[in-house]
């Protein structure tokens, strides 16, 4: 059995000392597929995402299990940030700001240029490694054409591909190039099996092959809508270092004080700022939430390499700490904001949360929204987007928003924080069901189990 993603479940960084440190890769995508633990005699195949990454590569080092591929700072850069995180993330995330964007131009035509390269990468180390007959799971829209590739180049594999991430509706999915929307298209359909994480993002890619690449052929589609692990998440929330980080952030928040807590890569579609623009609403619109609630926000750094999630980091802090000086007082701090990423404390933040604020304009899944509930000391109420994925299993019990709508997105935050605490708990136990009824390495199994099962081509 072979993974194939872009970032793999461990990067590296050249010490001081010149020796190399590994740490452990971070998103939905790694924390589900960690679950195939080295005993299973899996190959994962990633690329090496920074320089000291391909140093590592060029060492020899490596850890069993993992393959790591060189390829080119370059084509790297112009495939993952060019094309995957600037084209194809922001179809199916309906990100564009469309008066303005997106242009394809020629720039754009030689980025693809790369996305292919890279994509061609894959395909030939997995024709490579990969045994007779042996099945091979592709993830994410990094790698949309390497089902496609791989099936040319061996016919005797079973190929699966699953997207971590919403697909686009054809209306917006047309925005591509009709030949670019063809290619990405036919490169997933190369695969025996193609996996989402819900129905509605696995029904918008019928709709577009329907549209644009006459139906799906014999690929097969499936629904895994990956839950949270639970043994995992509260043994590692109950280890010393929570229970520091618990201390220290009791500390920043106060005595006796509610909390809203959201924890995210800073990411354009978690809509971290709306949601603080909604905690600023609630404080004017509920004066006597002030001095009583904290607004606890981590939003840890991600795709820096690109402008637009420079500024949009710039404009989070900036409005938190707007809020900070406008409603403030000597005993106050009404947003308690980190950027750092510390998994620790992101662990002793769920288990303080009274309410959970998860809003993204567009989510795959959202796992944040399925792990608070989990870990949560006292069962926690959760504002949920109706646009997460997550929304599909959680949306019974949880407070339902539309994340374009401040106003409302207040209001459900008033209603979370006002919840009778046996309503919360009773929701609370509910939702932690819902999160945990397909446990990571479930999720990778039942996946595993259907592409073999199933009649290939
Ligand atoms: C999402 C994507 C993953 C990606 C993760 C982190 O979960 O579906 O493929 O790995 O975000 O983003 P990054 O660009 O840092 O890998």
């Amino acid at each position: 059995m072979l993974v194939a993603s872009n970032r793999g479940p461990v990067s590296y960084a050249v010490a001081d000392d010149g020796s190399l440190r590994s740490k452990r890769g971070g998103g939905g995508l790694v924390s589900g597929l960690s679950a195939i633990g080295p005993e299973s005699g899996a190959l994962w195949v990633c690329s090496a995402l920074s320089d000291d990454d391909r140093e590592a590569v060029r060492r020899g080092v490596g850890e069993d299990g993992v393959r790591m591929l060189d390829i080119p700072a370059g084509v790297h850069a112009d495939a993952y940030n060019g094309i995957a995180n600037s084209v194809l993330w922001f179809v199916h995330h309906m990100l564009y700001q469309t008066p303005l964007e997106p242009v394809f131009d020629a720039e754009f035509r030689s980025k693809w240029a790369s996305y292919e390269t890279y994509n061609r990468a894959f395909a030939e180390a997995l024709a490579e490694e990969a045994a007779e007959g042996a099945a091979v799971l592709v993830q994410d829209y990094h790698l949309t054409l390497v089902p496609g590739m791989l099936r040319e180049l061996r016919p005797d594999l079973r190929i699966g591909h699953f997207s971590h991430t919403p697909w686009a509706p054809p209306e917006y999915f047309a925005m591509l190039p009709d030949d670019i929307a063809r290619q990405v298209l036919r490169g997933m359909l190369g695969a025996d099996r193609l996996g989402f994480l819900t129905h509605r993002w696995a029904d918008a890619f019928t709709a577009c092959c329907e549209r644009f690449a006459g139906g799906l052929g014999d690929t097969r589609v499936g629904v895994h809508g990956l839950g949270a692990d639970a043994d995992f998440l509260r043994a590692r929330s109950h280890e010393a270092d929570v229970d520091e980080r618990m201390a220290a952030l009791k500390e920043e928040i106060g005595e006796g004080r509610r909390t809203i807590v959201r924890v995210d890569r800073t990411e354009l579609s978690k809509n971290i700022v709306r949601g603080l623009l909604a905690y600023r609403q609630l404080l004017d619109d509920r004066p006597e939430w002030r001095e009583r609630v904290v607004h606890v926000a981590f939003a840890y750094p991600s795709r820096q390499d690109l402008a637009v999630y420079r500024d949009y980091t710039a404009e989070v802090q900036r409005l938190a700490g707007e809020i900070n000086d406008r409603y403030g007082t000597p005993g106050w701090r009404p947003v308690v904001l980190h950027v750092k990423d510390d998994f620790a404390r992101s662990l002793a933040a769920y288990r303080l949360a009274d309410v959970a604020l998860v809003n993204p304009i567009r989510d795959g899944m959202n796992l944040v929204a399925k792990e608070v509930p989990v870990v949560s000391d006292a069962g926690c109420a959760l504002v949920l987007s109706r646009e997460a994925g997550a929304h599909e299993e959680l949306g019974e019990d949880a407070i339902t928003v539309n994340p374009y709508d401040v106003v409302q997105t207040a209001e459900a935050l008033h209603e979370a924080l006002s919840m009778r605490p046996e309503d919360r708990t009773e929701r609370g136990k509910r939702l932690a069901a819902a999160a945990t009824a397909l446990p990571p390495a479930r999720w990778f199994l039942d996946q595993l189990d259907a592409l073999r099962g199933g009649t290939g081509r």
